[in-house]
């Protein structure tokens, strides 16, 4: 049976300019280089300068990937842009990435699931390719979270970073088997329950100021260790996959140990995941896209990947694809 498949067809990223290494951070709250890199496995973040926005940033990712991929914005139907920081209360940073690249047509909208963001963007464009709706979709994942990070909380300041990602996805005909190349298939959960653990309050409906990044570290670490594993055998069985198909698995990147605990669950050697974290720290949305974009050139036509993640929420969710 032929079916439609979403393929990736190239890949972008922009950081900040500026990148902040963890000595500085010892110099502002009480922490140390050795504390961080041993708990989290980051060295280094990336910190949005005056002249820089998620908007700026997700444009930039989203003209090489479009440059990468040989496409034109005029090529383009739709524009998904994950974020959970976006410049403006409205309009959504899909559209300005739409007006920046010069779209007169086609349909933009954000997605806001913090974290898993940048899964659950895919996975709707994916919807949107299956079904006919777009031939060709733009998602992003961007984020300034250094906006919203408590810079006295010694215990999150030192995790985020900022940066966007972006990959173009384009529908081709395929066999409706598990080697076709593209998107296989996804899972999303949340867990409202879990809003305590992480959150910023603040929103533009509610009477508060705007809020920063409160986390219960522990019990976050401790529901990803859980989840991360158990979402990635779902998406492997139900495209009929084994652990040992996979090449790669493109984790979420919030913690080394994290990313090791699950590699570790599904027996797989950390040769095949790839790892941002000590570069990017946590960029949220922005973390897949950016992993994916650093790592392409070691990817094969063909390869198979999961793409994981846990966020605020909870959300969470596991794409597998073929790359
Ligand atoms: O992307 C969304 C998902 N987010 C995540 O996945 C983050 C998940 N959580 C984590 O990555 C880790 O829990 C952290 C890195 C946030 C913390 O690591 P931990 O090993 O869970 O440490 P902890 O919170 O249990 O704290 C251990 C100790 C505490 O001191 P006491 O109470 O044992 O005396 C903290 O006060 O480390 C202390 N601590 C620090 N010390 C130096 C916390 N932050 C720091 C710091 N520098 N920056």
């Amino acid at each position: 049976m032929s079916i439609l498949r979403a393929r990736i067809l190239g890949t972008g990223s922009a950081l900040p300019e500026k990148s902040v290494a963890n000595a500085e951070l010892a110099s502002r709250v009480d922490t140390s280089d050795e504390w961080i890199t041993q708990r989290t496995g980051i060295r280094s973040r990336h910190i949005a300068g005056e002249g820089e926005s998620t908007a700026g940033l997700a444009l930039a990712a989203a003209t090489q990937a479009l440059k990468e991929s040989g496409i034109g914005a005029a090529q383009v139907d739709a524009v998904i842009a994950a974020t959970t920081t976006p410049d403006e209360i409205f309009p959504s940073v899909a559209t300005r990435i739409q007006a920046g690249l010069g779209m007169t047509r086609g349909f933009a909208f954000d997605v806001q699931a913090v974290c898993s963001g940048f899964l659950y963007a895919l996975t709707v464009a994916d919807q949107f390719i299956r079904n006919g709706t777009a031939r060709t979709v733009l998602v992003t994942g961007a984020e300034t979270l250094s906006r919203i990070v408590d810079w006295t909380d010694r215990s999150t300041c030192i995790l985020f970073g900022d940066g966007a990602g972006a990959v173009v996805l384009r529908a081709f005909e395929d066999e409706g088997s598990s080697s076709d190349r593209g998107i296989l298939g996804s899972r999303l959960y949340s867990d409202g329950r879990m809003h305590d653990l992480l959150y910023a309050a603040g929103g533009p409906g509610s009477a508060g100021p705007k809020g920063a990044i409160k986390m219960q570290g522990r019990e976050v670490f401790r529901h990803a260790v859980d989840e991360m594993a158990k979402v990635v055998d779902e998406v492997l069985t139900a495209g009929g996959f084994s652990r040992a198909d996979l090449d790669w698995l493109v984790p979420h990147q919030a913690n080394r140990r994290i990313i090791e605990a699950t590699a570790q669950k599904l027996g797989l050697s950390m040769d095949k995941v790839v790892l941002t974290v000590d570069h990017h720290g946590n960029t949220s949305a922005a973390s897949i896209p950016l992993a994916l974009h650093e790592a392409r050139a070691r990817f094969r036509p063909g390869d198979l990947m999961v793409l994981e993640a846990l966020g605020g929420g909870f959300t969470w969710g596991g794409v597998a694809l073929r790359w």
